[in-house]
């Protein structure tokens, strides 16, 4: 028997706070027609102190399971894709699992740059065609307004905040996640890089000084490697299925660059209306940016069921990924109010439940201790 990995959920968060080019262009050297004319961008959302890619993932998970309609506690796997996880460890995928009570979820991070919800997708629906699981949430959150040098007009410009989900469900139908293709190219590693912050460069007063805690990157050169890789993995997982870019719907590539999304569409010939682009809006948001733009695209009614969805990213690694999807899902009505009510309840008895095992974790600590400081006495 064959299995599909569908798309049941979707959903996304960004933050309230939005930095507009013009407010940008007074404390960096740049303008709000540069910034639209090279990259496209006209704004970003930005983090508040208190929100991390964790809050802001859960978020846009707890959306992804109301439309699924989907209880938390069913949830086999949890992938997060993300350069700015909540710490090294433990991963931000554990953080979500006990927020959400997915008490039967494994959970671990991904890291695979812009990339990296391809990545996440790709693993999950293997997974769950496999039949090792049922039902995956796959997450891209980026916090990146965290580790961008607020200093260097190079970077700054470009990048924003923010997490999309969707969930992933095994059924007999055809459809789904169709196929999918990863790459890699290491050799390019130091083109698009955070420098300090790992074994090879552990925090120091020495790394914070020097700078080495911000995004660096050679932008022409990813420009490059972009522009070359995104028609090329989209023709590749379409062929993988015996399609070709004239049987796509929509095309949702990575948001990096509007002249990097028209030079794929160019290279693909797909018209303006077959290729998505929030970039105005959101920046460049990392592994979170096709996430968002594939939930804004549904909820804009520009993708149906039946539709055949390419969603198609690059970045550090250097990475690439693209995954052909034949939606099959509509538009779900809003939740109705008792669920509503059952869905804040879920989450309150959530956190209850997780504070509950701490306290008792510490308790049985203690008398494990103490246990053991009795017998070494009767020793
Ligand atoms: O998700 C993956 C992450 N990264 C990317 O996808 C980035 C891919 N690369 C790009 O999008 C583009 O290369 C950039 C938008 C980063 C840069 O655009 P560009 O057209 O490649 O500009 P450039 O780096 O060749 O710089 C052209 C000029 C330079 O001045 P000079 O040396 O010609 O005098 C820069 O100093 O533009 C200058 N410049 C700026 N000017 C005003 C660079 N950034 C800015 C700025 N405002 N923000």
């Amino acid at each position: 028997m064959t299995l599909y990995a569908h798309v049941v959920g979707w959903g996304k968060y960004v933050p309230r706070h939005v930095l507009t080019n013009d407010e940008l262009a007074r404390t960096v050297d740049t303008t709000d027609e540069w910034i639209r004319e090279r990259t496209g961008i006209g704004q970003r959302h930005l983090a508040e102190d208190d929100e991390t890619t964790a809050s802001m993932a859960i978020q846009a998970a707890r959306q992804a399971l109301d439309v699924a309609r989907l209880n938390p506690a069913r949830l086999d796997l949890i992938i997060v894709a993300t350069a700015t996880p909540d710490h090294v460890f433990p991963a931000t995928a554990c953080l979500i699992q006990d927020a959400l009570g997915a008490s039967h979820a494994a959970a671990f991070d991904l890291s695979a740059g812009c990339s990296g919800f391809v990545y996440g997708l790709s693993v999950a629906a293997n997974l769950l065609t496999a039949g090792a699981y049922q039902t995956a949430l796959v997450i891209g959150a980026e916090t990146l307004s965290r580790i961008v040098n607020w200093t260097d007009r190079n970077t700054c410009v470009l990048f924003g905040d923010g997490a999309g989900a969707v969930i992933l469900q095994v059924g007999e139908n055809e459809g789904g996640v169709l196929a999918s293709v990863l790459g890699a190219d290491g050799s390019g590693g130091d083109l698009l890089r955070l420098p300090a912050g790992g074994s090879k460069i552990p925090t120091s007063h020495r790394s914070v000084t020097d700078g080495l805690h911000f995004i660096e990157m050679e932008g022409r050169q990813v420009f490059r490697f972009a522009v070359r890789t995104m028609p090329a993995a989209t023709r590749e997982v379409l062929a993988k299925v015996g399609l070709s870019p004239t049987d796509l719907d929509l095309l949702i590539p990575h948001q990096a660059n509007q002249r990097i999304i028209e030079a794929a569409a160019k290279s693909l010939e797909l018209s303006a209306e077959t290729v998505y682009s929030n970039l105005e809006r959101h920046g460049n948001t990392s592994a979170a940016s096709i996430p968002i733009a594939l939930c804004e695209a549904v909820e804009e009614g520009r993708i149906q069921p039946g539709n055949l969805v390419v969603a198609v990213g690059f970045g550090a690694g250097l990475t690439w990924g693209a995954a052909a999807i034949r939606w099959t899902r509509p538009l779900p009505a809003p939740l109705p109010r008792w669920q509503q009510f059952l869905r804040r309840l879920r989450y309150f008895l959530a956190r209850f439940r997780s504070r509950v095992r701490r306290v008792r974790r510490r308790l049985s600590a203690h008398w494990v201790r103490d246990d053991l400081n009795g017998r070494e006495k009767d020793v």
